[in-house]
């Protein structure tokens, strides 16, 4: 497991809740939390909950419960931290073989997890089954103008992007967080046809355009991160 190796997820860390640099306080959480809505009184299941910040989040939000689920020990053990004194969970599980009582939440959410999977469509359908009727899965993933090239960006802020091999959909290795990682390619087409596939309704796309506020003033980076999507959301409801 990736998140297990040496430093991983220490970096990891740094990287996440990096402030201003970290694209996913500035992109990702705003256009998640503005789809997740009011989460007071759902049953809520995290698949890659990785430290369990989320969790933490919803819970002060009024969730009823929280069970976040990682293929990583290392995340894990921090996600308990995190979780410590309330009433949230985590567990080691791959989320490929995820199996919970049929009808037993009332949201999956899932944090830049899902293009680690190289069967997708598998766990939206798993996904689906654990809902209740009307229940919803929100999820971010990696954009796939990100995901779609091998090319190696150099190191540092990055200042160009390569889009390519878009339609070739499938594994891709990068050298990311100083080790080798494997990610899972597959077109926004893919990602919509997966969730309507296993009896969903998509209710919102969004490409996490950056948010102003979050920038404490610095326009640089705020110009830079308007340069391309980084990440993609999408919402459904299960029918
Ligand atoms: C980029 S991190 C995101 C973590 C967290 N959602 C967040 O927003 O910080 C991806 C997470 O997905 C987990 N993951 C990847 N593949 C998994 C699998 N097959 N089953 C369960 N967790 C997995 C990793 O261990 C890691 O914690």
């Amino acid at each position: 497991m990736f998140y297990d190796r040496p430093g991983v997820a220490e970096r990891y860390g740094a990287h996440r809740h990096g402030g201003v640099s970290s694209p996913n306080f500035t992109m990702e959480e705003p256009a998640l939390l503005a789809e997740l809505g009011d989460v007071a009184g759902l049953d809520v299941l995290d698949l890659g909950c990785g430290d369990a910040a989320l969790g933490a989040m919803l819970l002060r939000q009024g969730c009823t419960n929280y069970m976040g689920i990682d293929g990583s020990q290392e995340m894990v053990t921090r996600a308990e931290v995190t979780l410590q004194d309330t009433r949230g969970t985590a567990a080691v599980q791959n989320m490929e073989e995820l199996s919970l009582p049929a009808g037993s939440v009332d949201l999956v959410v899932s944090r830049l997890a899902l293009h680690y999977l190289e069967d997708l469509d598998a766990v939206l359908r798993a996904c689906h089954a654990a809902l209740r009727p009307g229940g919803r899965l929100c999820f971010s993933v990696l954009h796939p103008v990100i995901t779609s090239s091998d090319a190696q960006p150099s190191p540092g802020p990055r200042g160009s992007w390569t889009v390519d091999d878009y339609f070739f959909s499938g594994a891709r290795e990068r050298l990311w967080m100083g080790d080798t990682v494997t990610w899972f390619h597959r077109t926004v087409e893919q990602y919509v046809d997966g969730i309507t596939g296993a009896g969903f309704n998509l209710t919102a796309l969004r490409e996490c355009a950056p948010e102003p506020s979050r920038f404490g003033g610095d326009e640089a980076e705020l110009a830079r991160r308007r340069r391309v999507p980084l990440f993609l959301l999408l919402s459904a409801q299960a029918t």
